[in-house]
């Protein structure tokens, strides 16, 4: 049994309530002294990927600026073993590797998929700095393409640490392992260069503000087997299963993992979960809300902290009970117990959380 829970999670809050002061008291009917209460995490997922190209340099300062308390890096590798920010391996969407590179197309399998693109494994870092990242959403503004850089996993602790300290706050770093068993396979795994990576920032520890997440089983368990870091199984959708164990055929799927003897495992290896969003408050097949399930509190029984995602601004991504209002969807979540939110604008999940105090 994984023990860290408490003391990782209670350490990473308190030491972000103490440097951001965001924190309201309130005084329990019991105890005279008041008690601490703290904001949930605005995590911003991609940086603040709803005004800029995601994960680039500008994204995640513009999202600490907005507030953001955990900046998410998703990381894929290169030829050459370096971690990059990148939330598929295949750069087609986020860069402009077609125009630069047209010869290096091709084929190949990614997590049981046949894709067609260009791939991280098959660039050198040298060669992904000639990249430059453009907008994955056409419906987003595109005004910035071809400016920004495609950074390394360093160059992400160097920001959000030079900018921790200038502004005097911690900010915390929240990476993913984007296709481990993929990279695994090829020779180029994530986690030891991963935890190198922050051992070099003397990050692998367990009250660091450090949250490493995979919606890979495995790759975590192996993850708790080397570094001290709070780890977050991330939960996909019921009838889906993490790719390492449908490799595997061991016939595990999210939707066992959100059972209480599910959540019970996860809590073996892992600090919290981190759901998508519709496994808390469920959508109908009109994209109208259902009755919030009670997967906050039952993870919780457990010891387990909950970051749920993915929330955008964009009237598209709101079901209509929210009334064309980010803020009241906040505000639902936050009211279920949820104790951090991945977002692409994590401006308008900031104001929520503070509204909340
Ligand atoms: O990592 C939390 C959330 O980012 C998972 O979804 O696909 O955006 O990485 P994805
Ligand atoms: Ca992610």
């Amino acid at each position: 049994m994984r023990h860290r829970f408490t003391f990782a999670r209670s350490v990473a809050l308190f030491a972000l309530i103490l440097q951001t002061g965001c924190t309201a008291f309130t005084v329990s009917p019991q105890a005279s002294r008041p008690e601490p209460v703290p904001e949930p995490l605005v995590i911003a997922h991609r940086g603040a990927s709803g005004y800029l190209p995601e994960h680039t340099l500008e994204s995640y300062a513009l999202a600490i600026e907005q507030g953001a308390h955990y900046i998410e890096a998703d990381l894929v590798i290169t030829a050459d073993g370096v971690l990059i920010a990148r939330h598929e391996n295949n750069l087609a969407d986020t860069t402009d590797v077609a125009e630069k590179f047209p010869g290096r197309r091709r084929t190949g399998m990614v997590d049981g998929q046949q894709v067609d693109g260009w791939f991280s494994e098959d660039f050198t870092l040298e060669e992904i700095k000639t990249l430059r990242a453009t907008e994955r959403l056409p419906f987003r503004d595109q005004s910035s393409n071809g400016k920004f850089l495609v950074p390394s996993f360093d160059e992400v602790i160097q920001l959000v640490l030079s900018r921790s300290r200038e502004l005097g706050r911690s900010i915390g770093i929240y990476p993913e392992t984007k296709h481990p068993s993929h990279f695994a396979a090829l020779g180029l795994p994530l986690e030891e260069p991963l935890v190198a990576a922050l051992e070099r920032h003397d990050l692998d520890r367990a009250d660091a503000p450090v949250f490493i997440q995979s919606f890979e089983v495995g790759n975590l368990r192996k993850l708790d087997g080397f570094t001290d870091a709070p780890l977050i199984q991330l939960l996909s959708a019921p009838t889906l299963a993490p790719f390492d164990q449908e490799s595997a055929g061991t016939g595990l799927t999210y939707g066992d993992m959100i059972t209480d003897a599910g959540l019970r495992e996860i809590a073996t290896y892992a600090d919290g979960i981190g759901p998508w969003k519709g496994l808390i408050v469920p959508r109908d097949e009109e994209g109208d809300l259902a009755p919030p399930t009670n997967l906050i509190d039952r993870a919780h029984a457990v010891g387990l902290a909950v970051h749920a995602y993915t929330f955008r601004s964009e009237a598209r991504y709101l079901a209509s009970q929210y009334d064309g209002d980010p803020g009241a969807e906040y505000r639902q979540f936050f009211s279920l117990g949820v104790d951090g939110v991945f977002t692409d604008f994590p401006d308008a999940a900031t104001r929520a959380a503070r509204n909340l105090q």
